[in-house]
């Protein structure tokens, strides 16, 4: 049998990291998380507990004494009938607030607090622990697997994730003009990149793949590619 490995696929927000890395994962017959979400259901958290005040300030002493708590929140996530994953907060399902634009707006402050990455990378680590998985975030190859055997890093232009962004928003919807989504994604990008603690970066063992004029097809082709080149991913149990 083959030995499971860990494959994480990190990158800028709105790549399509988490369609690709379902596919990959459906591919392998591994377990797939989305890490974003953990982050997000913090953010929500704070924001649903009166942690951010009306000038957007976050009481972290508040968010800290909730995670590290005598009753920690337990986020899991369940896979439905059409396969996908919902993401449940002591088993309330809230995989439709985790994704709005009042979250998104939060979300990057939330996971910039050493605490916050520590309770989400305990969470990560655990689900690893046997390997099998594929992992899709902003610092799983450099952080929380180092070790993995495959990191793939997605990247596209800020335009072209950005009418992505406003699609999916739509379909749900939410109907935001594009340059609101486009200030989104550029804050993001820089808070991601340069928050003190796990910045968005490229793993030195990442391999990138720009997907910004690829189809889904094209990326399962290069993945297919990526595999059979992936020296582990061929070893024996
Ligand atoms: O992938 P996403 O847009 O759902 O991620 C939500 C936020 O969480 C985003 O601001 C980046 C942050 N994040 C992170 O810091 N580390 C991860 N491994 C995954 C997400």
């Amino acid at each position: 049998m083959l030995k499971p490995i860990i494959i994480a696929v990190d990158g800028y927000s709105s790549t399509g990291k988490s369609t690709f890395a379902k596919m990959i994962a459906r591919r392998m017959g591994y377990i797939y998380i989305d890490t974003g979400a953990l982050y997000r259901a913090v953010a929500l958290l704070a924001l649903e507990n009166g942690m951010v005040d009306g000038n957007g300030l976050l009481d972290e002493e508040g968010l800290k004494a909730l995670l590290y708590g005598p009753k920690p929140p337990c986020i899991t996530f369940k896979v439905s009938g059409d396969g996908r994953s919902r993401t449940f907060v002591d088993g309330r399902d809230v995989e439709g607030e985790i994704r709005s634009m009042y979250v998104s707006g939060k979300v990057s402050r939330v996971a910039s607090l050493p605490f916050v990455r520590e309770f989400v990378d305990g969470i990560l680590r655990k689900i690893g622990e046997n390997r099998g998985v594929v992992m899709d975030g902003r610092d799983i190859g450099t952080t929380v697997f180092p070790d993995a055997e495959l990191k793939i890093f997605m990247t596209a232009s800020p335009e072209i994730r950005a009418g992505r962004r406003q699609k999916e928003l739509a379909a749900k919807g939410e109907i935001v003009d594009l340059k609101t989504v486009l200030e989104n994604i550029r804050e993001r990008d820089y808070a991601d990149e340069h928050r003190p603690v796990s910045p968005l970066v490229k793993a030195s063992d990442a391999i990138v793949l720009d997907n910004g004029d690829m189809t889904l097809e094209q990326q399962m082709e290069w993945f297919e590619d990526v595999l059979g080149r992936t020296c582990c991913h061929g070893s024996q149990d």
